[in-house]
């Protein structure tokens, strides 16, 4: 009598080390933090080198889970020129155009920031945090965090890999 190791076994096998080598799926909110959001702890976190008295002060990037509860909220603490900025979103579920955390790395976004609600939070307030981090967003991140912010900017996303 030859062993036989059942199909079913050597299937979930294959598919389990398949999802392993599987980067982050992309749109999700932990593949927006690790590809590029972590980059910008160096000044927007508690006692971070970058830290100044004129930062923008809610967001905390230093862990993924600060990240997130963060970016549910809004501005504050911006000083001079970019005052007008306070009291905005960084993410506004549905709506990546309106959401301050895309118009500080995506230029196009910047160009075309207009709220009702907070009018002077514009191109000429809001600055471009790409310079500051020193690195260029890939395309590919650009419309990764457009597609969290669209399907709704949940905390876990895709199928949980
Ligand atoms: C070198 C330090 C530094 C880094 C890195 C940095 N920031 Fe900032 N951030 C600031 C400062 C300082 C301000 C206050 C506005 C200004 O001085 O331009 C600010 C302002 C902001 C604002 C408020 C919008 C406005 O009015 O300008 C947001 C949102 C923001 N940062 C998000 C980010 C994100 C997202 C990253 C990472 C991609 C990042 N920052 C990286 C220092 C930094």
């Amino acid at each position: 009598m030859s062993f036989k190791v059942p199909h079913k076994l050597v299937f979930s096998m294959i598919l389990l080390a398949l999802t392993a080598c599987v980067p982050e799926e992309s749109g999700t909110f932990t593949a927006v933090y690790e590809e590029y959001f972590v980059e910008c702890a160096n000044c927007h976190a508690e006692d971070a080198p970058g830290y100044t008295s004129n930062i923008e002060k809610s967001l905390d990037f230093s862990t993924e889970d600060s990240a997130y509860s963060t970016l549910m909220g809004s501005a504050s603490g911006l000083t001079g020129n970019q005052a007008a900025c306070n009291g905005v979103k960084f993410v506004v579920s549905g709506d990546p155009g309106s959401s301050l955390v895309v118009a500080v790395v995506d230029e196009d976004v910047r160009q075309a920031f207009d709220l009702t609600g907070n009018p002077d939070c514009n191109v000429d307030s809001i600055s471009d945090m790409t310079v500051k981090t020193g690195l260029t967003p890939s395309t590919a991140f650009l419309d990764s965090l457009k597609e969290w912010i669209s399907s709704g900017a949940a905390r876990d996303g895709g199928l949980g890999f």
